[in-house]
This record gives structure tokens, C-alpha cells and sequence, in this order.
């Protein structure tokens, strides 16, 4: 381990400069990768925008029923024609996504805190890669709690995902978690996200924040975009917007969707910020002409 004092602070992250190892493949950090990573890839991200709108639909693994997730059955088909993967957990994707959609599987594989718990950080890895392979699994999602009680035991999820994945080609999607105790700010956020890349993950979703495109210049992988708490439309299509504007290739958001009065017509409006470089104020105009098209 390295003698910590002295240590200067990172400032030189060239935010300008793309990524230099990119020739081959559209995929951030996947050039190296075999071929049955990178098609799993690129059923997540779309190879025209290099970009991805996940829809997160797995809160009930830690939450329960989770107002707008009452019926998965009911509500997973309406949303699947607007978005290009579906992030939930084996037992919702089995019972209630109809098997023959075409669109990429991000599988929760951690499990092990639920709301009822003052300390959340503490998980176990719960779903063996044969089950995720039998899934068809195009990613799975890791929580990762890095500066909380459970950080050790996420790490030692997260490696064991990533040795499990490499060994069948199935990549890893290391989640940033916050916690009551957990600072939300960009050195919070740089510090996680370069811990969880440099463990080995293809893909890291995380929270937007100050200095956003720093964070994305100093991970070797993709970065998507939590969506968090419900916001009014145009504030989470903005957070969409600043998040791709400032490097992101995607977002993966629940409530922002699942608890809009108009669940599809976000999801869609969010697609075109997303693959269609729309700017938030434009695809909030294209919201509200939806909204009142299917008023009328
Ligand atoms: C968090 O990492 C979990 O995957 C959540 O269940 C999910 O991301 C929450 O989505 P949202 O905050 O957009 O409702």
C-alpha cells in the first residue's frame, strides 16, 4: 500500500481529449474484450448513439411494493418498445417480462438489505452466473458501498461477479451506492467510480454531479446515470441532458419514469435525449405535444 501523505490531488483528467483507446470497438474499455462481451454490450448500448436508456424497475429487491411497481406484469410491457434494457431482479424478470422482447437484461445479482435496516450496505452475492447465463443476462448489476460499513463484503461481491463474468463473458455493472451516512459529492463520486473500474467492471452507473465530465474522463468504462427520486419532468429530463451532455453514454432511472403520469411518453422523451441529441427543453416540448395528443 502506498504512503498516503503527500498524495496530491488529481486535476489533470484532459476532459477534452477522448477516450485513446477506442480504435475497433465503440464500447469505452472494451477493444480488449472477446467477442461474447462485446455483443452483450452492445445489446446495452445502441451502436448509432453508443448510448443506452435502462429502465430500473428492481427497487422492490430492498423496498418491497414500490408505488408505480404494483404490477410489474401490467407495467413492464407498455415501457419495453421505448427503452433499451430492462435493470430487475431474476425473480421480476422470469415471472413478469414477456420472454420474447428483444431488449438487453441487465440481472440484480445482490441481495441481502432491506429498508427496515438503519445500515443497507450489507449484501451478498445471490444469483450464480449459470442462473444469470441461463437468463440470458447482458450485464449484472453489483450494489457497491464504497466508504460504508460493508464496503469489504461489496468489494468482495463485486470481484467474485467480475471473476465469474470474465470466465463466462458476461459483463459487470458495478452500482454506486449512497447511504444516509454517504457524502454525495464529486470527490465522493471520483473516488468510486475509479475504485470500481480499476476492480475490472465494463460498466459503472452512478449519480450525476459537479465536475460530472472529470469523473467520466477518469473512468476506463462507460458511465451511466442513476435517476433517483421522483422528480417533476422537466427537472429529470434536464438531469438526463446534463448527465449525456457532460459524457455519460446513458441513464438507467425508475421513479423518473415508472412515477411520471405519463410513463411511456417519458420514457420516450428521455430516448431523445438519450440517442437523438434533444436538448431537455426539446424533449420536454415533445413530452407535453404527447401528453395532450393522448388527451385529446
Ligand atoms: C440502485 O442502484 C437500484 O438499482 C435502484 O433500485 C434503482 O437504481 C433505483 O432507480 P431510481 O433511483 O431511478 O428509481
Amino acid at each position: 500500500m502506498a504512503d498516503l501523505e503527500g498524495v496530491k490531488i488529481a486535476k489533470n483528467y484532459h476532459t477534452d481529449e477522448p477516450f485513446a483507446n477506442n480504435k475497433g470497438f465503440y464500447i469505452k474499455g472494451a477493444n480488449h474484450l472477446d467477442w461474447g462481451m462485446k455483443k452483450h454490450l452492445s445489446n446495452i448500448f445502441n451502436p448509432v448513439s453508443g448510448n443506452t436508456v435502462m429502465f430500473a424497475f428492481d427497487h422492490g429487491y430492498f423496498m418491497g411494493s414500490t408505488a408505480g411497481l404494483e404490477r410489474l406484469d401490467l407495467l413492464i410491457p407498455t415501457l419495453i418498445p421505448y427503452i433499451d434494457v430492462l435493470m430487475g431482479t431474476r425473480g421480476a424478470l422470469r415471472a413478469c417480462v414477456p420472454p420474447e422482447n428483444k431488449k438487453g437484461i441487465a440481472l440484480r445479482v445482490t441481495s441481502g438489505s432491506s429498508m427496515v435496516q438503519d445500515d443497507l450496505s450489507h449484501e451478498v452475492l445471490a444469483v450464480d452466473i449459470k442462473d444469470a447465463i441461463r437468463m440470458n443476462a447482458d450485464c449484472m448489476a453489483v450494489q457497491t458501498f464504497i466508504g460504508a460499513d460493508g464496503q469489504l463484503s461489496s468489494l468482495d461481491n463485486l470481484s467474485r461477479c467480475i471473476n465469474a463474468g470474465i470466465e463466462y463473458s458476461v459483463p459487470t455493472m458495478g452500482v454506486v451506492a449512497v447511504g444516509k451516512q454517504m457524502e454525495r459529492t464529486d470527490r465522493f463520486f471520483k473516488l468510486a467510480t475509479r475504485i470500481l473500474g480499476e476492480l475490472g467492471v465494463n460498466i459503472i452507473k452512478t449519480y450525476y454531479c459537479e465536475n460530472f465530465e472529470e469523473i467520466v474522463a477518469a473512468s476506463p468504462v462507460p458511465i451511466v446515470v442513476a435517476g433517483g427520486k421522483k422528480l417533476p419532468e422537466p427537472e429529470a429530463l434536464k438531469l438526463a441532458y446534463d448527465s449525456i451532455s457532460h459524457g455519460a453514454n446513458g441513464v438507467d432511472m425508475g421513479r423518473n419514469i415508472f412515477q411520471s403520469n405519463h410513463a411511456t411518453i417519458m420514457a420516450q422523451a428521455i430516448g431523445k435525449i438519450v440517442h437523438e441529441k434533444y436538448t431537455d427543453k426539446e424533449a420536454y416540448e415533445f413530452y407535453q405535444d404527447m401528453v395532450n395528443e393522448e388527451e385529446k
